[in-house]
């Protein structure tokens, strides 16, 4: 019997022009482009500064380039999944505006909130549909405009986040190629100490007071969240490896989530990966959340080929993470 599989048949990306470097930093909290660089790997993030404009416009622009790269019509997407923590609005999903801005007039969709795992649970979550048989076309997408959310008054979070979208298309391959396995994990204990944004869901909704709290801004214990991430993405990406009976020789690339240079290599070395076989863009782009994966696919498209095994791997907020054994359907870039 022929094993049907969601295969990534194109890619794309948008990012924003405006770039936030560690200098421009230096000039609004006490810190210094040498601490930035030697603790997390970041040099300059994108922002998307344009009024009017936020993730579901990122999130389109991302799509269409993915859409236009493989020559298909919007009017042929089933689905559309957009992973994200910085929808436009708390209602109506993202994705809704992403099918309206791109005229995707067949597809429905909805988001997914899985916060820097976003894109791995959504591209196994589009998969199934693929598996099924009930769906041709999903686009999967990660998108965040993580700038709306930060306290660029507070040193621990604002160095490390930016602004960004990637997106890919999944379709039926039967040769043998696209997502083979997957793990993934929630753990929600403790995490509202760790890593959360407390106000503006319906347990705190948005008052002057929540406002005057910076309530609505991202908090982190980056220390907490260090440790469980190197742990996380470091066994997981062991486990689906192992249970794939690969080495690290097997893999071509890691694509790793860009939250931090040494939760990177951690994992690499757990996995007996050189860092010449890492997907990087974290120097450019920082931590754009759901977005980094996807980004990650869209810089390399160029040097992948046809059956190159790839390891995804997140960690994020929630706790959640995972990992994602993908075989590449092509080479180089689509067009
Ligand atoms: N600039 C300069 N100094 C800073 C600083 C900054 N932006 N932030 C913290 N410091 C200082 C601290 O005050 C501390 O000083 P002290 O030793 O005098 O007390 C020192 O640097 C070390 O701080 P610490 O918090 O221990 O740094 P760290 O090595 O843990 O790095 C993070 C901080 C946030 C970069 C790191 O914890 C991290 O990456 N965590 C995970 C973040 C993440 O991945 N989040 C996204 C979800 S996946």
């Amino acid at each position: 019997m022929t094993t049907i599989r969601a295969a990534i048949t194109s890619v794309g990306k948008y990012l924003p022009e405006d770039r936030l470097t560690n200098a421009d930093l230096e000039r609004m909290v006490d810190t210094n482009d040498d601490w930035i660089v030697s603790r997390t790997g970041i040099r300059e993030r994108r922002v998307l500064r344009e009024p009017g404009k936020a993730t579901a416009f990122m999130a389109a622009e991302a799509a269409k380039l993915c859409l236009a790269k493989r020559g298909i019509g919007a009017d042929e997407v089933d689905v559309i999944l957009v992973a994200t923590v910085t929808p436009d609005h708390v209602f109506p999903a993202t994705a809704c505006l992403v099918q309206a801005l791109i005229g995707a007039t067949n597809a429905w969709g909805y988001d997914i909130s899985a916060a820097c795992s976003g894109f791995l649970f959504a591209l196994s979550t589009g998969a199934q549909f693929i598996v099924s048989g009930k769906h041709q076309k999903v686009l999967v997408i990660g998108a965040d405009k993580m700038s709306a959310i930060v306290d660029y008054t507070d040193r621990n979070t604002c160095i490390i986040f930016g602004d960004g979208a990637g997106a890919v298309l999944l379709e039926p391959d039967d040769t043998g190629t696209g997502l083979i396995d997957s793990r993934e994990y929630t753990d929600g204990v403790g995490t509202l100490e760790s890593l959360w944004m407390k106000a503006g869901g319906s347990m705190h909704p948005a008052t002057l007071e929540t406002v005057a709290a910076g309530e609505h801004f991202i908090y982190q214990d980056g220390k907490t969240v260090f440790k469980r991430a190197v742990v996380g993405m470091a066994d997981v990406a062991a486990e689906v490896m192992q249970r794939n009976g690969l080495t690290g020789d097997d893999v071509a690339w890691l694509v790793p989530h860009q939250a931090n240079l040494r939760i990177i290599s951690a994992t690499a070395d757990r996995m007996g990966v050189g860092m010449d076989k890492v997907m990087l863009n974290i120097e450019r782009y920082g931590n754009t959340t759901a977005a980094t994966i996807p980004l990650c696919l869209v810089d390399y498209e160029p040097v992948l080929r046809r059956g190159d095994n790839l390891i995804l791997a997140a960690f994020g907020g929630g706790f959640t993470w995972g990992a994602a054994y993908v075989k590449w359907a092509y080479d180089g870039e689509t067009v």
